[in-house]
């Protein structure tokens, strides 16, 4: 199967962790497009979907999917969200997408977050991908000369503003090997609006697509 297949079976594998949940949390990326897609077959029966992303919006509502606003709903039964990599303690990289800050927002306020990623986002140790951080646009410069104290080296995504309208760092060379403690230094980080370590708040569940099957973590 094709990356693309893979992420098409992951995406339909998570389906039946929203049959029955009124307002489900949906987030961002090709993986999670698949997703949207599935939930148009029973569209009739979701009161709403809070996203997490202009574009995962747009997707949902040319659907006929009402998007509501988290403030007006409380806690979410149900997340679902892809990742970039996703460690074997459900620990992720995520923000490849730049909807780091709003994804980590939901999941933090969902009670179960189910993750959906392909065989190839899984790894040992987290860090091959570069880490995106999400910055507030005047602190850029400052916060990129703290992560490379740290032993990174940020890359500015130049021509990219997030849907909140800040700009993101993608940190190459880290091997996070205390995911936790690091999220917590980098957040800690004035300027900085949300690092893409999903360590505090992991997946609950991993869906991996795997040769033919799908995998649960
Ligand atoms: C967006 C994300 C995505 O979940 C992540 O980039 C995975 O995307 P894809 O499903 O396209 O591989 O974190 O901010």
């Amino acid at each position: 199967m094709t990356q693309d297949e893979l992420k098409q079976k992951v995406a339909q594998a998570a389906i039946k962790y929203v049959k029955d949940v009124p307002i489900i949390g949906v987030g961002t990326g090709s993986t999670v497009n698949y997703f949207i897609d599935y939930l148009a077959d029973f569209r009739a029966e979701i009161e709403g979907a809070v996203s997490s992303s202009e574009s995962s919006t747009q997707r949902l509502k040319k659907l006929g999917i009402p998007v509501l606003d988290l403030n007006a709903v409380g806690p979410l039964e149900v997340y679902i969200d892809g990742a970039d990599e996703v460690s074997p303690h459900k620990h992720l990289i995520k923000g490849g997408g730049g909807a780091l800050t709003r994804e980590k927002i939901i999941a933090a306020a969902s009670k179960t977050f189910v993750c959906i990623v392909d065989e190839n986002k899984t790894v040992d140790v987290l860090g091959k991908f570069p880490l995106p951080v999400e910055v507030v646009p005047m602190a850029r410069s400052y916060v990129a000369r703290e992560l490379v104290k740290l032993g990174g080296q940020p890359i500015w995504r130049e021509n990219y503003i997030t849907d909140n309208h800040n700009e993101i760092l993608d940190v190459h060379n880290l091997s996070i090997l205390e995911p936790k403690k690091l999220e917590a230094i980098i957040n800690n980080i004035v300027g900085v609006v949300t690092v893409g370590i999903f360590a505090e708040r992991p997946a609950d569940i991993v869906l991996v697509g795997k040769g033919t099957e799908v995998i649960t973590l």
